[in-house]
């Protein structure tokens, strides 16, 4: 896997026995988008199948720059240019077959234990994979899902290393988001691997009152609710407190909470999801120094660490594990003590399957 920036440094920065700690230790990937984490050769893959069958057009044009962009490195001035990534793979993973693969190279990238790879070891133990089902000429969104299960199912048979969450993207319709929560029910009622729902997209698009009823139907049915929270500054203060107020288990993010949205998360004990990387890539954190991780380890609030999104930010989750532990003003500079606490609330962070 190639990783670069913020946690290629602080991977460098490890002496062997601490990077070896880091890479046996038991850790949760609990924030994994599918379509921003698909490895650049498994993009180039398709890209090549796709080219060849699609006749010469400006979408062809626009996956072929997209590509190279990610190849060579994106560099962002904000979070917003990092949506404008997106569609170029969605051309690339709109088939069921093509989206079978893509999950399934996602589900090796974190979850194999091939020896030329982290010495031996699994990037995680184990994995949430959320992502927004999209309806397109070759799917529907309830078959968008059950291809990420069939590969989520076939990949962990045991069912204990792997799970998916469903993504509503803040800029859906009522109805789509109705139609998306509906799906992932009815699978989960079938048996399926579906855990939870999850909330995401362009941080300030979309009504979330519009969302509460939805949210609360997931709940009602036993699947697990994760919020992307107060990821920008300009996200206000009333539409953060009604995100807060569906009870999500777990916040994605939750950069830019005041104080009294913070002691709302600290008494409800919501797990905070945390992407290092993804903060610091995407300009909504200075450093590390300035990080909030750091007010919730202060205040022994439960967190785990996550990648986001590996395509764009060339990150690792090892890499991510290095960023808590290299010493500063590379990394956090955190004992194995302290790391293994990290990764132990991770663990408990898990929605389960019942
Ligand atoms: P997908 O849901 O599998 O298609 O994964 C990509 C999608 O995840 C993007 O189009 C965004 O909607 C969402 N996403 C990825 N990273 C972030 C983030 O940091 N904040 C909000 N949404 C995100
Ligand atoms: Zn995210």
């Amino acid at each position: 896997m190639s990783v670069a920036g913020y946690a290629a440094e602080a991977l460098s920065a490890l002496t062997p026995s601490q990077l070896a700690f880091i890479q046996q230790l038991p850790k949760a990937e609990l924030h994994a988008h599918l379509n921003g984490c698909i490895p650049i050769s498994t993009l180039q893959h398709l890209a090549k199948d796709h080219l060849y069958s699609a006749t010469p057009s400006s979408t062809s044009q626009a996956v072929k720059e997209s590509l190279e962009r990610l190849t060579s490195g994106v560099t962002l001035n904000e979070i917003h240019e990092f949506f404008s990534l997106f569609p170029a793979i969605y051309e690339l993973t709109a088939t069921p077959e093509s989206l079978a693969v893509a999950t399934r190279d996602v589900l090796d990238l974190f979850l194999s234990a091939n020896p030329d790879r982290n010495g031996g070891y699994p990037q995680a133990s184990y994995l949430e994979l959320r992502s927004t089902p999209k309806e397109t000429p070759r799917m529907s969104r309830l078959e968008y899902i059950e291809t990420v299960c069939n590969e989520v199912e076939r990949y962990d048979r045991e069912g204990d290393r792997a799970a998916v969450i469903v993504s509503l993207d803040r800029r859906m319709t009522d109805e789509v988001a109705r139609e998306v929560v509906e799906c992932a029910i009815k699978l989960k009622k079938a048996g399926r691997r579906v855990v939870g729902v999850d909330l995401c997209g362009d941080p300030l698009a979309g009504d979330m009152d519009s969302f509460a009823k939805h949210f609360q139907a997931a709940k009602e049915a036993g699947l697990g609710v994760t919020l992307h929270i107060a990821e920008t500054p300009d996200n206000p203060v009333p539409e953060t407190l009604r995100l807060l107020s569906f009870k999500p288990d777990r916040l994605g993010h939750a950069t830019f909470l005041g104080s009294e949205e913070k002691n709302f998360v600290h008494n409800s004990r919501m797990c905070v999801e945390i992407c290092l990387s993804s903060n610091l890539l995407c300009k909504t954190v200075k450093s590390l120094d300035e990080h909030h991780i750091r007010h919730y380890l202060k205040h022994d609030h439960p967190v785990v660490v996550c990648t986001d999104d590996t395509l764009p930010f060339k990150n690792s989750l090892v890499g991510e594990y290095a960023l808590l532990m290299a010493p500063a003003p590379i990394g956090l500079g955190l004992s194995e003590q302290e790391v293994e606490r990290i990764a132990k609330m991770g663990m408990d962070s898990r929605f389960r399957s019942s």
